[in-house]
């Protein structure tokens, strides 16, 4: 076992940096308070924006689901495993997305590693927001396609790359989140649309923290901007906001085929279980059935934000469910977390490789389902670490 002694080492390494990472168990569901390691805490880290992970109608669509078709699609997609949950889904996703076409995938991770690894090759193109999700900067290493960064948000940036590369590309893309997982903060679509027109480049969205969150119908980035119909490839997940799992890829006719047909992560992998597309379904009518739970979700964002603007917290510009409090150091920031936790609060510290070297953070994300005493417990506690580690 001796060859393992290189992994030893490494963690060793790892723990030295600070950024060691172990796995905390959640006791029961996705709720505003839970249980950890014995204690009941505020969830103040999870993406189940709407509360749907823990909704009666999506527990009795899976039940449903699985006396009808069973607990597994049995093949991948492309032999024997597309099954009628799949294709209704598929169908749903793309009305509610106003596209032509959806496609299933068995998780965003994948989604994004297909999608680039199909869409582009030798010869493209691909300009990327140096905050993109690790999914797409993974999709982005595996392509042959030559890869340019542009700097977080930053349009000047973007053109001056599409304007200096002029080469004779194939295809060129534009690769975006929609809302940043870490920053929170909103990609500018419209200027992206606007120089992706000017410079002949297809515009990739990936929505999965905007799915069910932005645009008064929480259709995502595109309706937020007013830009239903002029995305070309929309990607989000269904594990978030709409409680479930799995991911899906949303655009043209052309576009879902060409997947269907040359997609390496939909075509050599199991289908969805059919009652994880039958509960996707259910969260999608919520979605447009319940406006009231996402205005009840920008009600707790402003609400929360605002309280740690106040407090001269280092919160950044999130406009989002996702609020990161920056601290820079990577064992101050554990040390914040780990404090929080003992005050009944989970704020999961976020550090290196998933944000840049220096700017550790503490991620809080705010679901529907937070009461103003939930968020007023989390609040102080945050002011007593902020104030006992000089954060504030
Ligand atoms: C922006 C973004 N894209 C993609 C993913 C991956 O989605 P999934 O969890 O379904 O693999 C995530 C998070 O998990 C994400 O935050």
């Amino acid at each position: 076992m001796d060859d393992l002694a290189f992994f030893s080492a490494a963690l060793e390494e790892i723990k030295d940096r600070d950024l060691y990472r172990r796995l905390r168990i959640i006791h029961g569901a996705q709720s505003a308070r839970v249980q950890v390691e014995g204690k009941e805490v505020v969830l103040l880290s999870s993406n189940n924006y709407l509360g749907l992970a823990e909704h009666p109608a999506l527990k009795e669509a899976a039940i449903r689901a699985l006396e009808l078709y069973g607990s597994g699609a049995g093949a991948s997609r492309s032999i024997s495993g597309t099954m009628e949950p799949h294709k209704e889904l598929e169908e749903r996703i793309a009305r509610f997305k106003g596209c032509e076409a959806a496609l299933l995938f068995s998780s965003g991770y994948m989604a994004n590693l297909g999608l680039l690894t199909t869409l582009v090759g030798g010869g493209d193109l691909i300009v990327s927001d140096e905050f993109n999700h690790a999914s797409i900067v993974d999709g982005c290493r595996l392509t042959r396609a030559e890869v340019q960064v542009y700097r977080h948000r930053d349009m000047n940036h973007l053109e001056a790359l599409l304007k200096t590369k002029t080469s004779s590309y194939r295809n060129r893309l534009i690769v975006t989140d929609g809302v940043f997982s870490m920053d929170g903060d909103i990609t500018p679509l419209p200027e992206i649309r606007e120089l992706a027109d000017r410079y002949g480049a297809l515009v990739m969205v990936d929505d999965a923290h905007a799915t069910g969150v932005l645009g008064k119908g929480g259709r995502g980035t595109a309706e937020y901007f007013g830009l239903m119909g002029q995305v070309e490839i929309q990607m989000g997940t269904l594990g978030k906001a709409l409680g479930g799992f799995g991911a899906y890829v949303a655009g043209s006719r052309v576009l879902i085929d060409y997947l269907i047909n040359r997609c390496r992560t939909f075509m050599y992998t199991t289908a969805l279980p059919p009652a994880v597309a039958a509960m996707a379904m259910v969260a999608l009518d919520i979605v447009e059935k319940e406006p009231q739970r996402r205005e009840r979700l920008w009600e707790n964002i402003h609400y929360f934000r605002n309280d740690l603007k106040a407090m001269s917290f280092n919160a950044v510009g999130s406009d989002s469910p996702i609020v990161p409090i920056l601290i820079g150091d990577n064992a101050l920031t554990m040390e914040a977390d780990h404090r929080l936790m003992e005050k009944g609060v989970f704020a999961q510290g976020i550090r290196p490789p998933t944000v840049p070297p220096q700017s550790s953070r503490l991620r809080a994300t705010l679901m529907a389902t937070h009461t103003k005493e939930d968020l007023d417990r989390a609040v102080r506690a945050f002011r007593e670490v902020g104030k006992e580690l000089g954060l504030i």
